[in-house]
């Protein structure tokens, strides 16, 4: 069923507050929900439910007459309800271990816990389950005494007791809240415990629960939170507002985690790390990950979304958030380089598909489906254009407004924009009303000493020319041209950027040379750049740009073009870049983080989307490993001497130390590529960090070593009992470019450890075949019937996870026309088998003609 942003309207009742009580059984959890509704409008109160079984209704204490009501799996009606407020109680029975889906009350490895967000709390109990429906919560969870120990709810706790063998948690969270926020946690839990004192003086409790034994692994999720809390305050003044803050780490886990209020959850892998099982990139990603769901609790909890049209407000706002915080932790350059890598890699894609949808989209089928790389990603850049273009002091004004005028409200994307004094508002809502990349035109001329430099917009098809931010540098033998000498017109013209609409001209008169323009600076627009190629000029931003991301961005379009010339059969002269490369890599006046970035070779994905049609997949393959190898062959004493840079020491998982490893094993990849395996080899064995060790194996694997299988089977007996870690070992082996990888994930496919019912091995194995370029997009289509079984049997129980799988099948319209047809004919099946909304939806956005 499609609903459109257009049909808003709120509800005929209010629900200001509910109660709710859980006697824990494994299979029988007995749910009474007592809820609270004022009328607003009157007439019949509609609740939602998902497969849901009433055992009693009561209106104000008394039993409901059965003709008062109707009630079936999905759906409760009050036909007549009072005119004054009224207590609604519902009675359901709900089996967590049967609940594979994991949407709503679930067990994993014997915890109980819940994923409400977007509608799994109408797999809970009867409600509105809407975003604009704010109610305070009391929660009582009751267990036997001698079972689950840990027994959390949001908010604060108000009491736990033992009473007739019975232990019952009461909390109570006074902050009203819509019902995808609740959350409910018991079993039997190891804890980190720490303390945190606000910038008021208040004490806030933290606690992060970990499977039992693990609790050592859980001191830096603890450390990022506690840094997430004090940047908040500095940054934005925001500070906590309950007295304990819980984070709780499950093993199975649809997405990456959940903000519920006061009690997060987590996929475990965002949250348990020590070097031996954790790479930096773990690391990073779990300080990520724990700040942006702890940002949350004020973009997001304290300001909610008045639909799911709004998804953007919190999550674009909160990945802008945690981004800032990154930069301000790390390093800003290097995280702005990472975010816009992610960006290409999946919004762009994204937005030129078949899936493609904008921002805030005005319709869905089914809203798990918009949980996107557009929805956050370029959500995010969204709100880092209005940052741009306003500067630093206005933006934090505008949030404190913003703060200020919507606690406690569920908002909209309008509400939010309305706060910041961008110079025309209405045309910034067509970012978020219309999608596809605009792409910028850059054309240059320079004669008699009169340099100009136009930049023209050309909106994706079907779009309207949108107000562009573009940062803007010409630099000089002598340095950057003072801005006050340049003329501009037709734009805008801002502190350090110029807002691009139409068409805007930059003309600087009386000069001896033509500067080179560093356009885009940080990446200032989710924008293509179109601009004549020119190596020269990439060369010159390479030795001479200040701006990491222009920098990074000329290595990138140089390697690009390097390797679309080898896929065409027409290989270049690859020395002039594998000197630039060279000079930057060893040049110790940039950090190692930054320089590792450079050397990592554009992936087959920017290959795929360069090429842009008929693509052979096979050709992609080796147009990528014949540049590495190139590469590596022309910079070998210099990579030799990267590689052999003092190691930190393993312990040591700072942001340089991080780059430090992650410059050596970048040069390590290249020299690998180049036959020099040898090194691999030895760190493979010797290894004293999961960094180090995951990279020399896929250093080996994916530059086809014989040694690889060797290595990656010890690598696996090894850690067999460390899921996280077999995670890695999975998606290394599907990702292995060689003629055997489909062959290989059908193998492991049967390994007593795959399982269907862990979304991250799923992910880990199908997922990352799924990105294994030559494998995934075979020719007989054999690639696209693996996937398509497993997002089959998902589709039964876990519709979610199966639905992710099938965008895979988003570029294929990229390769030539018999995989085409293949890829149709696997996705009509799968529209015609499937019985989720999820995966329908995706399938029918997928095989829709035009
Ligand atoms: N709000 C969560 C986050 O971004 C994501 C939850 C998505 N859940 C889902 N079932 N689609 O932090
Ligand atoms: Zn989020």
């Amino acid at each position: 069923k499609t609903v459109f942003l257009k049909d808003y309207a709120p509800t005929p009742y209010r629900a200001p507050h509910t109660s709710l009580m859980f006697a824990l059984h494994p299979t029988r959890t007995v749910v009474r929900a007592t809820t609270l509704y004022e009328p607003v409008g009157g007439g019949p109160l509609e609740l939602a439910g998902d497969g849901l079984s009433l055992m009693a209704a009561e209106l104000d204490g008394a039993p409901l007459d059965e003709s008062a009501y109707e009630a079936t799996p999905d759906r409760f009606v009050l036909k007549a309800p009072p005119a004054e407020p009224f207590a609604l109680t519902l009675v359901t029975v709900v089996s967590p271990d049967d609940n594979t889906e994991l949407m709503g009350l679930y067990r994993s490895n014997g915890v109980y816990c819940t994923q409400c967000e977007a509608e799994g709390y109408r797999r809970i109990t009867y409600a509105y389950d809407r975003p604009d429906v704010l109610s305070v919560y009391d929660v009582f969870v009751v267990s036997d005494a001698e079972g689950e120990q840990v027994l959390l709810s949001n908010g604060n706790l108000v009491d736990r007791k033992v009473s007739g063998g019975r232990l019952t948690a009461h909390w109570h969270d006074p902050f009203p809240k819509p019902t995808y926020l609740f959350a409910l946690v018991a079993g039997d839990l190891g804890a980190v415990t720490d303390e945190f004192t606000t910038m008021s003086g208040r004490k806030v409790e933290l606690n992060i629960y970990v499977e039992r034994g693990k609790e050592p692994r859980a001191t830096y999720a603890m450390d990022a939170l506690k840094r997430s809390m004090v940047w908040d305050e500095t940054r934005f003044g925001r500070e906590y507002d309950l007295d304990v803050f819980n984070i709780v780490a499950v093993s199975d886990f649809n997405m990456g985690a959940m903000e519920n209020k006061g009690l997060n959850v987590f996929n475990d892998r965002y949250v348990l790390a020590d070097p031996d099982v954790a790479t930096d990139q773990d690391y990073a990603g779990i300080e990520t990950v724990i700040a942006h769901e702890y940002f949350h609790n004020w973009t997001g909890n304290r300001i909610t979304c008045r639909d799911w049209f709004q998804l953007c407000l919190k999550e674009g706002l909160t990945v802008f958030r945690d981004q800032e915080f990154t930069s301000d932790e790390r390093s800003r350059g290097v995280k702005r380089i990472a975010d816009v890598r992610r960006l290409r890699a999946a919004q762009f894609p994204e937005d030129a598909s078949p899936l493609r949808h904008c921002v805030r989209p005005n319709r869905y089928d089914e809203i798990s489906n918009l949980y996107t790389s557009t929805v956050y990603d370029k959500g995010a850049e969204l709100i880092r254009m209005i940052h741009t273009m306003i500067g630093e002091p206005r933006f934090r004004a505008g949030m404190d407004d913003y703060f200020a005028r919507f606690d406690g409200t569920a908002a909209t994307v309008e509400d939010f924009i309305g706060c910041f004094s961008i110079p025309d508002p209405g045309a910034f809502m067509r970012w978020y009303e219309e999608p596809g990349t605009p792409r910028v035109k850059v054309a240059e001329a320079f004669k008699d000493g009169r340099y100009t430099l136009e930049l023209t917009q050309v909106p994706a098809e079907g779009a309207s020319v949108k107000p562009i931010p573009v940062r803007l540098a010409l630099l000089t033998d002598t340095g950057a041209i003072d801005p006050a000498k340049a003329t501009v017109t037709g734009g805008e013209i801002g502190t350090g950027h110029i807002v691009l609409t139409d068409r805007v001209t930059v003309t600087v008169n009386r000069l001896n040379a033509a500067p080179i323009a560093s356009v885009m600076r940080g990446f200032s627009a989710p924008v293509t750049i179109e601009r004549a190629p020119d190596e020269a000029r990439d060369l010159t931003l390479i030795a001479k740009d200040d701006d990491p991301f222009t920098v990074w961005d000329a290595v990138q379009r140089l390697a690009l073009s390097a390797m679309q010339a080898r896929y065409d059969g027409a290989a270049i002269d690859e020395t002039p870049l594998a000197a630039a490369l060279g000079t930057l890599a060893a040049n110790a006046g940039h950090e190692p983080a930054f320089r590792a970035l450079a050397l990592i070779l554009p992936t087959r994905q920017a290959l795929i989307e360069a090429i842009g049609q008929n693509v052979d997949p096979d050709r992609v393959d080796t147009a990528h490993q014949g540049l590495g190898a190139s590469l590596g062959e022309k910079m070998r004493d210099v990579l030799a001497r990267l590689h052999g840079a003092p190691l930190p020491p393993a312990d040591d998982v700072s942001a340089d130390a991080a780059g430090q490893r992650a410059l050596r094993n970048a040069a390590m990849q290249l020299l690998a590529s180049a036959g020099d395996t040898g090194r691999a080899m030895a760190q493979a064995k010797n290894a004293t960090s999961m960094t180090d060790r995951l990279a020399a194996l896929g250093a080996l694997a994916f530059t086809n070593a014989g040694e690889a299988d060797e290595a990656l089977a010890t690598f696996a007996r090894e850690y067999d009992h460390e899921p996280l870690v077999l995670d890695k070992y999975f998606a290394m082996e599907a990702m292995r470019p060689d003629a055997e990888a489909l062959d290989r994930v059908r193998r492991l496919m049967e390994h007593p450890k795959f399982s269907l019912k862990t979304p991250n091995r799923v992910r880990s194995l199908i997922g990352a075949f799924a990105q294994n370029v030559a494998a995934f997009h075979r020719a007989d289509g054999s690639g696209y019937r693996l996937v398509a079984e497993v997002a089959k049997s998902l589709d039964k129980s876990n519709p979610q996870v199966a639905a992710r799988l099938l965008t895979s099948f988003s570029d294929v319209r990229r390769f030539d026309a018999p995989r085409r047809e293949a890829a149709a004919d696997v996705l009509a099946d799968v529209l015609q088998t499937a019985t989720s909304s999820d995966v329908v939806d995706i399938a029918r956005r997928l095989t829709a003609k035009g």
